[in-house]
């Protein structure tokens, strides 16, 4: 078989982009261990209230400037609501959601996390700075999903 020039050249450059994309995404994948989160907590959405994590909703000091966050989601509201938390501590949210999906974002930071029925959201966060952040559902979850936010204050 005999090809062109040019057609050596884009199939040469095609089967390296190719090779290249597959090398860097099992690097990323194996080495450095960056593919989606695995060891998924469930829970049942219908006893939210019994589970052992989130009897209590509430803000938690856990360990040397260290705290946790547990916090249910439901239309429209976020349990606890009003969060204190110290500067500089390293902050652990745990949440779930009692009914649909929800989101959590936090103005000005890049947390942002789809809290979903059934499933155990953890994602960390460390708050350098003193002040007020403003705490917003982002997923669309009902006529009062524009209402549906609190704050975190950082002192
Ligand atoms: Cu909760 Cu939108």
């Amino acid at each position: 078989m005999k090809f062109h020039r040019a057609e050596e050249i884009f199939l040469v450059i095609g089967v390296a982009i190719l090779v290249l994309s597959m090398v860097i995404t099992g690097y990323q994948g194996f080495a450095k261990q960056m593919g989606p989160p695995s060891g998924m907590e469930t829970l049942d959405p219908e006893k939210v209230d019994e589970h052992e994590l989130f009897s209590e909703p509430g803000v938690y000091e856990v360990g040397e400037n260290k705290y946790q966050v547990v916090m249910t989601l439901q239309a429209f509201q976020f349990t606890p609501n009003n969060i204190e938390i110290p500067a500089g501590a390293e902050v652990e949210f745990i949440m779930t959601s009692k009914d649909v999906i929800h989101g959590f974002q936090v103005a000005g930071t890049n947390l942002n996390a789809m809290v979903m029925p059934g499933y155990i959201q953890r994602i960390k966060q460390t708050f350098d700075e003193p002040g007020e952040f403003l705490v917003l559902c982002n997923e669309y979850c009902g006529i009062g999903h524009q209402l549906m936010g609190t704050t975190i204050t950082v002192k």
